[in-house]
């Protein structure tokens, strides 16, 4: 078993990333509007798991967005990243040790939270670390229990992949800390049950 960012560093030299934006690009639209509805003030954004960095861009261009930074742990992704956007703020660390130095208002990850042996650690030190209190999380995954046909992947790709019901990736969700929780499917289509997103925000005392 290798460690995933090992692989999507291999997947960024190869231009896998490309495909990896195509094919998650039909889920994060509805991801980015469920986080950003409603919003009328301005607001900073982190992408965990960010590959090369597409999100970010994409969230840079809303007039409203403040800040918007990606974090991820494959080197090639974020040199990638940064030679696609020179001044775009990218950044090479493992999630569940990094920290921002100012806190923020949303925190988007799509296809990442899956990868981490203990997904409810990762919550927990995003909902402690990274969002302001009132702060709102979005993370969609196409790998769960419902999904059958991706039962498979950890074998396919050599890695690690924690696979929980949707019941279970909803209550980490509320285990740690998180409120207002909802839950939907993305992009459902001809036998593919779509991406499961759960949000929650955080209380804003
Ligand atoms: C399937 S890719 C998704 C990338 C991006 N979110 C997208 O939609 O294109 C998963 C990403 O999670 C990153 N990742 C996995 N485990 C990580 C960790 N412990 N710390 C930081 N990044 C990690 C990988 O390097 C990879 O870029």
């Amino acid at each position: 078993m290798r460690h995933a960012t090992d692989i999507f560093s291999e997947w960024a030299l190869g231009g896998k990333d490309e495909g990896m934006e195509k094919n998650h690009s039909l889920s994060v639209r509805e991801m980015l509007l469920h986080l950003t509805k409603n919003v009328k003030t301005s607001f900073s954004f982190i992408d965990a798991g960010c590959g090369n960095g597409w999100v970010v861009r994409k969230m840079q261009k809303n007039p409203l967005c403040s800040m918007a930074k990606g974090v991820d742990g494959a080197e090639d992704m974020i040199r990638k990243a940064k030679a696609i956007d020179p001044d775009g703020d990218y950044i090479c660390a493992d999630l569940l040790k990094w920290i921002p130095n100012e806190k923020v208002d949303f925190v988007h990850s799509m296809e990442v939270f899956y990868y981490f042996e203990n997904p409810g650690e990762l919550i927990n030190h995003i909902k402690s670390n990274w969002l302001k209190p009132g702060g709102k999380m979005v993370m969609g995954i196409d790998f769960y229990e419902e999904h059958e046909r991706s039962h498979s992947w950890p074998t396919d790709l050599g890695t690690h992949m924690t696979l929980l019901s949707e019941a279970k990736w909803v209550s980490l969700f509320s285990q740690n800390g998180f409120y207002q929780i909802e839950n939907f499917r993305a992009n459902v289509h001809d036998g593919f049950p779509g991406t499961l997103v759960v949000s929650g925000v955080l209380n804003s005392l």
